[in-house]
């Protein structure tokens, strides 16, 4: 298994258009183990294969509590929807943004498991939305098209802040390291690098770097 990288908003890699899956075979089932293991280690509760830069038809969440739940849909179609929720959604392409999204209450969807077989499920709550959220991103959509322009360009602000300030921290550790490499000791300058790289291991993906030291990751809302 292996974490993948996850493409981050505005990445125009993430509005491809994903085509159907037509043999699901070993090969699927092991990029449908790297899904879990990067959305697990994101952490989320979903992730669909656009946002790893693989445009088919698949996605994978666990919206449990414990994560204990896996759910993979291969080929989702949405049979029918009902109602009206708002949730407030977060997205792993879209790190530390959080936004109320008005979709369906319920719906029925059809898809294939991991074994290739076809299944019905009824969803609702936080499932139906997570579900909408996932069927988005293979048609190259995302919650923030949801919000208006004007939000949508302080999105696209934070998140490039949010990346500035991580690659100055980033360049801060190297140069810690290289002071250290120079001095040859592991005085302060060793303990300010060690820092550096806390924080810039902190930093990846960064889900507060935007919010600051208000929110964890615990704390944070579920992203997907
Ligand atoms: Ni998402």
């Amino acid at each position: 298994m292996a974490k993948l990288p996850i493409l981050e908003f505005p990445d125009p890699r993430l509005r491809t258009v994903a085509k159907p899956i037509v043999h699901v075979d070993d090969a699927l089932r092991a990029l449908i183990d790297d899904m879990f293991e990067t959305m697990y280690a994101a952490p989320g509760i979903g992730l669909a294969a656009s946002q790893v830069d693989v445009h088919r038809r698949l996605l994978v969440l666990d919206v449990s509590e414990h994560s204990d739940a896996p759910m993979v849909f291969i080929n989702p179609e949405i049979l029918f929807s009902e109602g009206e929720q708002t949730y407030q959604e977060g997205c792993l392409s879209v790190p530390g943004i959080y936004a109320d999204v008005h979709r369906a209450e319920r719906i029925r969807v059809r898809a294939l498991n991991r074994d290739g077989n076809q299944f019905e499920c009824d969803a609702h709550g936080v499932l139906a939305v997570c579900i909408q959220h996932e069927m988005d991103h293979l048609a190259g959509k995302l919650f923030v098209d949801y919000l208006s322009p004007l939000k949508r360009e302080m999105v696209k602000k934070k998140l490039a802040k949010a990346r500035r300030e991580a690659a100055a921290e980033a360049e801060d550790a190297a140069q810690g390291r290289a002071n250290v490499a120079g001095a040859g000791s592991a005085g302060s300058a060793g303990a300010t690098a060690a820092q550096g790289r806390a924080n810039v291991a902190g930093a990846e993906p960064a889900p507060d770097a935007i919010r600051g030291s208000a929110g964890t990751a615990a704390s944070s809302p579920p992203s997907a």
